[in-house]
């Protein structure tokens, strides 16, 4: 790392100490055909300001779940969600939300899909500074040429992609993405990481951002801490993993550091216990990873 490099770490290096989302004793039942299903069980969760936090865990366990819930979209059974001091009851335009399911307007073209959402958001500023906004946003995740298009006109990835133009375009001060670069080629995905990570910079870093994932690296990559959870019904936090890399980051130059492989095998560890219960193709393919490195 170069001389420069470390004196902008330390410039935008800070402790955080200002809680930002306080998840208080969180536990969310459904109704089902088939009785009360518990999905997540009594969850404790501290964010601080301008924290970047990754959920990770098996398909099903509730991290979705536990996004919605401090969203606002999803109201917990017992306990409750603070969010900048205001106990969460709805979604708001403090908090931007990528979905898995990217939620686009079908009606609407890419832009007006952006436009949308930053007309009603950020109504203060002229037809020219939205559309200023809006431009920006859509060639950031290198959609120009495709603007004018409805969302069944394009592939997984680009309708994920103007998702997260909209949510990045709207600068809330929470982020929530939940697996927000699943549907992207490996390509895509990295570029889509310093995109993260360059908003994140030019808000000073305090934004907070929360964010589901499948992806080991990934949350390594871009954590402060990652939260793993146990599998459901009533699933509680497993662990919270600290990530001890020094920021910038370059993902070619972490790899090397013994931080970063101690992190990796004990994500590894944690995650491959579930898997050797209920899957032997992944535990053998996770094994093979862990013996590359
Ligand atoms: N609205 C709902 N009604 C009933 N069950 C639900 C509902 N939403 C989620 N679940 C159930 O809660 C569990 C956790 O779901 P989810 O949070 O989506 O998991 P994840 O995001 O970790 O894959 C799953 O078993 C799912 O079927
Ligand atoms: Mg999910």
């Amino acid at each position: 790392m170069t001389k420069s490099n470390y004196d902008y770490m330390e410039t935008l290096t800070k402790t955080k100490t200002e809680l930002c989302i306080d998840v208080k004793g969180v536990s969310v039942r459904f109704k089902t055909p088939k009785g009360v299903y518990t999905a997540i069980q009594n969850i404790d969760l501290q964010i601080f300001k301008g924290e970047i936090i990754s959920i990770i865990g098996h398909s099903g366990c509730g991290k979705s779940t536990l996004m919605s819930t401090i969203s606002g979209m999803v109201k917990p059974t017992e306990g409750e969600v603070i969010v900048n001091n205001k106990k969460v009851t709805a979604p708001g335009p403090d908090r931007g939300i990528v979905f898995q399911n990217y939620s686009l307007l079908p009606w609407m073209t890419v832009y007006q899909n952006i436009y949308e959402a930053v007309d009603s958001v950020l109504s203060s500023l002229s037809r020219e500074e939205k559309r200023a906004v809006v431009d920006k946003a859509i060639q950031m995740v290198n959609l120009t040429t495709h603007k004018d298009k409805h969302p069944q006109q394009l592939s997984g990835g680009m309708k994920q992609r103007v998702a997260i133009a909209r949510a990045f375009a709207i600068n809330p001060s929470v982020l929530l993405l939940d697996e927000p670069f699943g549907a992207l080629d490996a390509l895509t995905k990295g570029s889509m990481h310093v995109e993260l990570l360059k908003l994140w910079n030019l808000d000073n870093r305090n934004k907070t951002i929360i964010m589901v994932t499948h992806d080991i690296e990934e949350a390594i990559f871009l954590s402060d801490r990652i939260v793993v959870m146990n599998d459901g019904p009533a699933a509680t936090i497993r662990e919270i993993v600290d990530v001890p890399l020094p920021r910038p980051r370059d993902k070619r130059e972490i790899v090397n550091l013994p931080e970063y492989r101690i992190t990796r095998d004990h994500l590894i560890s944690l995650l491959m216990d579930k898997f050797s219960i209920m899957d032997h193709g992944v535990e053998y393919v996770e094994k093979q990873e862990a013996e590359e490195m």
